[in-house]
């Protein structure tokens, strides 16, 4: 058994998994014939036509089973590939195709889904029909002393391992559990808007968004790694508080830098307290 202290890796784990299950022509649930479950719903935000932008309508809600596909499949897309720390891995230890994975059982990160308070944004109109997820919002809540386990006998890939270490060690160099006095804290996995629908205030109604979600699990404490600039940025404007920083460019694993020319340089661990 390999144990990770964060589920991250658990999450990079099931996208790669997706990916396998596309490239065999299993399609992903379409949001198309979806029907609205409003008590999922958090919010809805319709923004008028202005400056040469069309106008805009979605809604922001948990994500129900119908949906895990469909997120799992977005997250594929506009997530794994394209993020401050994959992107920046070195020539080597980055990955160079999906890992393979036979088993039939569902996977890991499904099995984080299933905690039922991940968030999309997903289009609609006034007549209430669904169309795309235009974000997916990966949330899970950690609690003091767990330890996750990855199945035994699952190939795990170096770079994996690389990710989650440095996670954890940024995580490491500020106790949450002591800074917030709590036992529990909702945690951020991954966070993407499709291009088409970036600079458009989403990710930071996602980002508010979690707050609802605090509400909802009884959990006042809100933490997550923001690897990139923008999102280092939107956390502080909506009050996260940096806890710890690490530098990727002097940062070295086994003696080995892993992120020798990263595209952002520091990755910044952020919480906040909603209540
Ligand atoms: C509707 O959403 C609620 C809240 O997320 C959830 O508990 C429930 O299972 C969902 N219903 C269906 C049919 O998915
Ligand atoms: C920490 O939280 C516990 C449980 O909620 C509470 O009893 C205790 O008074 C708190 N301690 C401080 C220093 O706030």
């Amino acid at each position: 058994m390999y144990s990770v202290s964060s589920p991250l890796l658990l999450f990079f784990a099931g996208c790669l998994m997706v990916a396998k299950l596309q490239s065999t022509g299993e399609a992903a649930a379409s949001t198309m014939n979806y029907k609205v479950n409003e008590t999922a719903v958090i919010k809805r935000v319709k923004l008028e036509a202005s400056k040469g932008r069309s106008a805009l309508q979605y809604r922001i809600q948990l994500i129900d089973e119908p949906l895990f596909k469909e997120a799992l499949a977005f997250m594929n897309e506009h997530f794994v590939l394209n993020n401050n720390l994959m992107k920046s891995l070195a020539p080597g230890v980055a990955p160079t195709e999906p890992i393979e994975d036979d088993d039939e059982e569902p996977g890991p990160w499904e099995m984080a889904l299933s905690e039922g308070i991940s968030l999309a944004a997903i289009l609609e109109d006034d007549q209430g029909t669904t169309g795309s997820m235009i974000a997916c919002y990966m949330l899970g809540i950690e609690r003091k002393g767990e330890v996750f386990l990855l199945p035994e006998g699952q190939d795990i890939p170096e770079f994996f391992r690389y990710i989650g270490k440095t996670l954890e060690d940024v995580e490491a160099k500020a106790d949450v559990y002591t800074i917030f006095n709590c036992t529990s804290y909702v945690a951020g996995y991954g966070l993407a808007t499709a291009p088409k629908y970036q600079r458009r205030g989403i990710g930071e109604e996602m980002l508010r968004a979690r707050a609802q979600v605090c509400r909802i699990t009884d959990t006042p404490v809100s933490a997550a790694v923001f690897t990139g600039e923008a999102s280092q940025k939107l956390a502080k404007k909506c009050g996260y508080q940096t806890l710890a920083e690490l530098d990727l460019t002097t940062y070295r694993i086994d003696g080995k830098l892993i992120y020798p020319n990263p595209e952002w340089p520091v990755i910044k661990w952020m919480a906040i307290r909603y209540f």
